[in-house]
């Protein structure tokens, strides 16, 4: 099977957005994308086997026992667009359920290299799938795949394991409004969307006991060493965790422990963090289904499927584009 990665290099979009997060005078700030080099995107793999993190697990079961329905309320023929594939095990699933119809062809869409070759690699087995990785934005990756949909063809896209709940606030819908703007009527969108659940359950999963959701989140300072030449000591910040009653959102930090100024020469910086300053480096949203249906219908979509969880609160909805 045709298995082919896009590469572009974004050292440039790193320096400007770390300077900009980390040059504010209130909260200190860095973008939660930027977890994903090779060593962030192997720890997020095992966040997801976390006995604390069931969000992914609930995923899994979700698209193992409806993966057939899914497929049946889809339009054919459909080529397969997923926005920050990671690895796309649970991708298999609905892969196979496709092909049980017809050939497909899949473009996991990635900024994490080593996460989109692991993605081409694990899926490449699959009968009747064709995949391309774009290792791009978001959005542009989806712009791509646009432009290569045939006459007839629709497109499914994938944005699974809550990723949306990265947006903060009005920046989700704004999102999903450009998304819809790229897609066709009767296009599809598979959201996978974590929804609310009681905050002890919802901080143990974001801050587990054996501190890999730490490494992960203290990776971020990690990789500013090795690729800007900053001399962040990793040792003197601290993984925090908290739930955002106002946002309900679970919000990742890392906390100063002491007074310290760090020099960051390929962003030309040099930043002064007090002793219990944090840098805010992730939210992640919970959603309610009244949110859900807003969201949908504001951005353009109409709800036309949805499958729960029992075990975990999480939601897979089915929106088509209207
Ligand atoms: C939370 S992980 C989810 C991975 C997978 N979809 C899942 O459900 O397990 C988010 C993935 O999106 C990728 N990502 C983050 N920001 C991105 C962006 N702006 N454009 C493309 N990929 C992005 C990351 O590299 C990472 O693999």
């Amino acid at each position: 099977m045709l298995t082919r990665a896009l590469t572009t290099t974004r050292r440039s979009d790193f320096a400007l957005l770390v300077r900009e997060g980390l040059s504010r005078p209130s909260q200190k700030e860095l973008p939660s994308k930027f977890f994903y080099d090779e060593i962030g995107s192997a720890l997020f793999d095992q966040i997801c086997l976390l006995p604390e993190y069931g969000l992914t697990r609930a995923e899994e079961r979700l698209l193992s026992r409806h993966a057939a329905e899914i497929v049946q309320n889809l339009p054919q023929p459909v080529a397969v667009a997923e926005l920050g594939s990671g690895t796309g095990k649970k991708t298999r699933l609905l892969l196979e359920a496709l092909c049980r119809r017809h050939a497909v062809s899949y473009y996991p869409i990635e900024i994490s290299p080593s996460a989109l070759a692991t993605c081409e690699r694990e899926l490449k087995d699959i009968r009747c799938i064709s995949i391309v990785g774009l290792e791009r934005e978001y959005l542009d990756g989806l712009l791509e795949v646009a432009a290569r949909r045939r006459e007839g063809q629709h497109l499914l896209v994938l944005f699974l394991g809550s990723t949306i709940g990265k947006f903060e606030g009005e920046a989700s819908a704004h999102f999903l409004r450009q998304l819809r703007g790229i897609l066709w009527e009767g296009d599809v969108l598979l959201l996978g969307a974590d929804l609310e659940k009681p905050v002890d359950i919802l901080l143990a999963a974001y801050d587990d006991s054996l501190g890999v959701t730490a490494a992960f989140n203290l990776n971020l300072l990690a990789r500013i060493n090795r690729e800007l030449g900053a001399n962040f000591d990793v040792r003197q910040f601290a993984h925090q965790v908290i739930f955002n009653q106002q946002t309900r959102s679970i919000e990742m930090h890392l906390r100063s422990l002491s007074d310290q100024t760090v020099t960051i020469p390929g962003a030309d910086l040099v930043v002064k963090l007090a002793r219990g300053e944090t840098i805010w480096t992730e939210s992640c949203h919970k959603y309610s289904f009244d949110e859900l249906r807003t969201m949908a219908n504001e951005s353009g979509f109409r709800p036309a499927g949805i499958w729960l969880d029992p075990a975990w609160p999480f939601a897979e909805n089915l929106w088509v584009a209207v």
